[in-house]
């Protein structure tokens, strides 16, 4: 069996995490349930580029005992959990590619491992995957019956594969089941960014200016759970409905000029480049904190700052202070790279088993339905988006109301006025 990671001796603390992750994850657990009778990806080799973490471990797990090969690699060099990845391979027999901390030219090395295992299904979190493969792995694309993608980010390049036309397979964008984005996204990025920020710094977030460049639904997620532990929010959106929203969601709105002067720490979210920019590095103040929580390390303008610095040093884990010229000193966390997944563990369990459910059962739907799907961006299908909710309510105990026969008719009637 093929495999790269740090040290397979970290199974044994691997094997706890994914079994404490498993526990928060009644959803994909019931599907995997499922799969392991069923066996409906019997004969399938699935090539995945996720965040090796404890709850993708129960993602590939699941795919497997649905009858799946599954070869995995990282989607991010910096959010490998080594101990899970040592476990997925040593209990597992599931081939990994990825080392926290690996280098570019080794993140690629291990997406193209993952590719040489010709794989009929990818999965992605942020399309680098499947942008190899349409780049320089193209001879691989007539074994492949589609794919998933589970990033805003990913399904925005996806997108744009796609009406340039050079998109040559299906796939399924995760991200935009209702039952992925409004809570992964949301709550997810909310409480894994601050959790992130606190243990690269343990500064206090009370009484903090707090700013959130983008207020999308993770940047809305981040925005609630920083006030939330006291911190004085600043939203930075270029949207005007969105700017609009955060206005009236009680947040401060200001461009990055004013946000510049009193912020204490930028926390981007935006899915753009140098979102934290040369407009805010040139005028923010001594000791601000920067992060990212958007998918690349392209949100803040890093060369920029090693430009403008006359030394850098790593003050703390994740944290490097740059020193300016003009003597200002200024922190980035996580090199700048996702600080949730970097600094912390990513989203917890309990909101990955609704995005995963997702997964894995996108994946059951392109393998079953391939020849009729076409090269293009699909939604996933809203009954399975109805069914993971259903699921995650029972697993919390909760029943909800049903509409009474009257009240559907009511609802699909014309007549009935004033
Ligand atoms: N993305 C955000 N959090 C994650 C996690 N815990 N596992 C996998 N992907 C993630």
């Amino acid at each position: 069996m093929e495999f790269d990671i740090r040290d397979i001796n970290l199974a044994g603390e691997g094997k706890n995490k994914i079994e404490w992750a498993r526990e928060e994850m009644p959803v994909l657990r019931s599907i995997g349930e499922e799969f392991s009778v069923k066996k409906p990806l019997k004969g399938l080799v699935i090539g995945a580029c996720l965040h090796v973490t404890s709850e993708t471990a129960n993602l590939v797990i699941a795919l497997k005992e649905g009858g799946a090969s599954v070869f995995l690699c990282a989607s991010n060099p910096l959010s490998t959990q080594d101990d899970v990845a040592a476990s997925l391979v040593k209990d597992h027999g599931i081939s990994v590619f990825a080392i926290k901390g690996e280098d570019n030219s080794t993140y690629y090395d291990h997406i193209n491992r993952v590719l040489d295992m010709n794989p009929g299904i990818t999965m992605d979190d942020g399309a680098d995957l499947i942008s190899t493969l349409h780049g320089k792995r193209k001879e691989l694309i007539a074994n492949v019956l589609g794919g998933t993608e589970e990033t805003t980010t990913g399904v925005i390049r996806l997108r744009s594969m796609a009406e340039k036309g050079v998109l040559r397979y299906p796939i399924i964008a995760v991200n935009e089941a209702k039952t992925k984005h409004f809570f992964d996204n949301r709550y997810g990025t909310g409480q894994s960014t601050i959790d992130g920020i606190l243990r690269a710094t343990n500064i206090l977030l009370a009484g903090k200016r707090f700013v959130v460049v983008g207020y999308g639904w993770c940047g809305r997620g981040v925005a609630m759970r920083a006030r939330g532990m006291g911190a004085n929010v600043i939203v930075v959106e270029v949207d005007p409905l969105k700017a609009l929203e955060a206005k009236m969601d009680g947040y401060e709105v200001m461009n990055s000029a004013d946000a510049a002067k009193v912020g204490d720490i930028f926390l981007s979210v935006t899915g753009n480049k140098n979102a934290v920019g040369k407009t805010i590095l040139e005028n923010c103040r001594d000791r601000t904190i920067l992060a990212n929580a958007g998918h690349f390390d392209v949100e803040i303008d890093l060369e920029y700052l090693k430009r403008n610095s006359v030394c850098v040093r790593r003050v703390r884990p994740f944290v490097d202070e740059y020193l300016m010229k003009d003597g200002r000193r200024i922190y980035v966390l996580a090199e700048g790279r996702l600080v949730n997944l970097g600094a912390a563990e990513g989203h917890p369990a309990s909101v990955m088993d609704m995005s995963f459910a997702n997964q894995a059962l996108s994946v059951r739907y392109i393998y079953e339905n391939s020849e009729k799907l076409a090269p293009e961006v699909y939604s996933v299908p809203s009954e399975i988006d109805k069914m993971i909710a259903r699921l995650k309510l029972k697993s919390m105990g909760i029943d909800i109301d049903e509409l009474t026969q009257e009240q559907k008719e009511y609802l699909s009637s014309w007549e009935t006025g004033t």
